[in-house]
């Protein structure tokens, strides 16, 4: 595979893109962006400084994602327990997510990528609503890449919306048809989005962290120890390049 641009000739990343099987590329990528903390403390530096490096990670992400050919890349950004964390932490990604937008923006929609935060929303301060509601209202019409960025998410609070919505429907409109995965999967914040293919999670720990509990049963998971502020674009073709190696058998022989 080669891409104008993508990579100087020569590099690294040049060559592992030409080892990619660009007929066989994950449709949808969803990532746990882990280790700012540890990358700053590396560094004897506070951790929002971890944070505010990793905002070039997700430059660098979505832009080579979107240069790829993904479909999808989802970005976990903040869980709902993440609100336990220190009130100036939380106040620093919640503005760095504001300048990310702001910021990047423009070059979202140049590069026909469509922008959509999934999560408990109406519980994010009216300020970060706004700058999101803009970022999905001006990139709605985009054909490219979908950039599902999931903010106050949790699995299991997306299940329980998603049920609590399902019952309302049925007491509403009556019993239709017995609920079965493809009526879940539709309602789920992500309806409409492939399942991932591959979960990637930085900075080497092995675990889920309440990340799209229903979307990745048959994921591919590739852990790597690299931190995400370090985390570029050879990185996403080495965890490719892995996928690729991998036999999904779903379940089967
Ligand atoms: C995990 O590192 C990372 C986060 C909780 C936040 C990730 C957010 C960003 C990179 C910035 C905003 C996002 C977007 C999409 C613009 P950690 O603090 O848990 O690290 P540690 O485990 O080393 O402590």
């Amino acid at each position: 595979m080669e891409l104008d641009g993508f990579a100087k000739p020569g590099s690294q990343e040049s060559s592992l893109l030409k080892r990619i099987d660009k007929d066989r590329l994950p449709k949808h990528v969803a990532v746990i962006m882990d280790g700012n903390g540890r990358w700053a403390g590396k560094r004897k530096l506070p951790r929002v400084a971890g944070h505010r490096a990793g905002i070039e990670s997700v430059q660098d992400i979505v832009e080579s994602s979107a240069q790829l050919g993904l479909e999808v890349l989802t970005l976990f950004a903040f869980s709902v327990e993440n609100w336990k964390r220190p009130h100036k932490e939380v106040r620093t990604l919640m503005s760095l997510l504001k300048e990310f937008i702001r910021r990047e923006l423009a070059k979202v929609h140049k590069n026909n990528i469509r922008f959509q935060a999934i999560g408990r929303i109406q519980e994010l301060d009216e300020s970060v609503r706004s700058v999101l509601r803009n970022a999905m209202r001006i990139t709605k019409a985009n054909t490219g890449m979908l950039l599902n960025v999931a903010l106050n998410y949790s699995g299991r609070a997306e299940l329980v919306d998603t049920f609590n919505q399902l019952y309302r429907d049925l007491k509403q409109n009556g019993h239709k048809s017995p609920i079965d995965e493809d009526l879940i999967s539709n309602s789920l914040y992500t309806s409409g989005v492939p399942d991932p293919d591959l979960l990637i999670r930085t900075s080497g720990e092995m675990r889920i962290s309440n990340f799209l509990l229903w979307q990745i049963a048959y994921s591919e998971i590739y852990v790597t120890p690299t931190f995400w502020p370090d985390f570029r674009r050879r990185h996403l073709l080495e965890a490719i390049l892995e996928y690729q190696q991998r036999d999904r058998r779903y379940g089967g022989i």
